[in-house]
């Protein structure tokens, strides 16, 4: 068998689907822009997105003319405030996007009741929650449809790519058929994400975290090493000349590798979230909001704090890795928020936590010493920590 079909059998076989119903992609958002598509949405039409997320979410309802309609978002989940759901739709209403922030689940429940009421389709954005379940369902098949990332960073990583669920056999059709029509990524492609995949594996250890993200600044500034977003996704609404691209065999080949260790990946996970919730408990700040019914990925461990700005600062003084997602309703664009149909001021939570988010990592590579290190960091800083 093929080895994208390997990887698609694998992939179905952990989200408990038929391959049938498994889209491949070269990044997460071309699956978001193929399930969209697939679902007819078009010119007139609006979509409903949490105002905290990735540029690249309403780029792909831009790039069908349809319209982004942002909800704000609540604190507790940090994904969209399902009570606001019901005044944001009107007749053009075609889908609502629920989000797995950070891992984090959305109130499920709540979202799929709105929509099953007034005939809308849920997609959700897996993009940070593959290996979290909702009610003992596993993310990425409780809603119509899904899509997943596995760009660097996310909760297995190909480099970059994507996948996308459908449950409807008609749309499971319809997208795989829009994968079937898009470009495959060319052989020298495929030799770029492969050396990027070794280099990150072999230059990335947290030894050499520090000198090579020094470096990666540098080059990044003078355009020399391609990021996983274009600068025309930062800056415009109009889509890139290659991004219509299927998912491809570097993809495939890494994926098999990832999906090995997986379990152990999510276990790690979920062990240092359970360290932080008790480190925060200790110092008197809330612990992730975790419901009985739900199983978080946690792909980071979010935690807001006074000054951003001057926190990262810090941590970088004492060597403490952080994560730095989302610095914007819509990451990482700041300013220009009309050019994606956000007012500024129109969700004032979504933009508040963008200001005073940073995120603990939860993974694999973070040994004892250094969660030991970020610990007493975080003892030592508390008084730096907002509710
Ligand atoms: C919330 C969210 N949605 C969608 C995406 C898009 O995923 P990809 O980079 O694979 O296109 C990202 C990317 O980081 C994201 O953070």
């Amino acid at each position: 068998m093929d080895i994208r079909e390997k990887y698609r059998h694998a992939l179905a076989g952990c989200l408990e689907t038929e391959p049938g119903s498994i889209g491949l992609f070269w990044k997460g958002r071309v699956g978001l822009y193929a399930i969209l598509r697939a679902l007819g949405v078009g010119e007139g039409d609006e979509v409903i997105l949490p105002a905290f997320t990735c540029v690249v979410v309403p780029n792909a309802i831009l790039y069908l003319k349809a319209k982004p309609v942002y909800i704000d978002v609540d604190p507790l989940t940090f994904n969209l405030d399902a009570g606001l759901l019901e005044g944001a739709i009107t007749p053009n209403t075609r889908a609502i996007l629920a989000q797995n922030t950070f891992g984090l689940s959305a109130d499920m429940d709540l979202i799929l009741k709105v929509a099953q009421k007034y005939k809308i389709r849920v997609i959700e954005d897996c993009t940070h929650g593959f290996g979290g379940a909702y009610r003992g369902k596993i993310n990425g098949t409780l809603a119509d449809a899904s899509f997943f990332s596995t760009q660097w960073n996310k909760p297995f990583s190909t480099g970059w790519g994507g996948f996308t669920v459908v449950r409807d056999a008609e749309l499971a059709r319809k997208v795989r058929e829009l994968e079937e029509s898009m470009a495959r990524p060319s052989a020298r492609q495929e030799r770029m994400l492969a050396a990027q995949i070794w280099a990150r594996k072999n230059l990335l250890t947290p030894a050499l975290y520090w000198p090579v993200l020094r470096l990666y600044r540098k080059l990044s500034h003078w355009g020399a090493i391609p990021g996983s977003s274009e600068a025309s996704e930062l800056h415009t609404t109009t889509m890139p000349r290659d991004y219509l691209m299927a998912g491809g065999r570097t993809q495939a080949r890494e994926g098999l590798l990832q999906l090995q260790r997986f379990s152990q990946i999510q276990q790690r996970r979920t062990e240092l979230a359970a360290q932080y919730d008790g480190l925060m408990q200790e110092l008197g700040f809330p612990a992730v909001f975790l419901p009985p019914h739900i199983a978080h990925s946690y792909l980071k461990y979010p935690l807001l704090v006074r000054d951003r700005n001057y926190f990262f600062e810090l941590a970088e003084r004492h060597r403490i890795r952080l994560g730095d997602w989302m610095l914007s309703p819509i990451h990482p664009v700041e300013g220009e928020w009309e050019k994606w149909g956000y007012r500024a001021g129109s969700c004032p939570v979504g933009e508040r936590l963008s200001r005073h988010v940073v995120n603990l990592l939860t993974d694999l590579d973070m040994g004892e010493k250094e969660i030991a290190r970020t610990q007493a960091f975080l003892r030592r800083y508390a008084g730096e920590l907002l509710v």
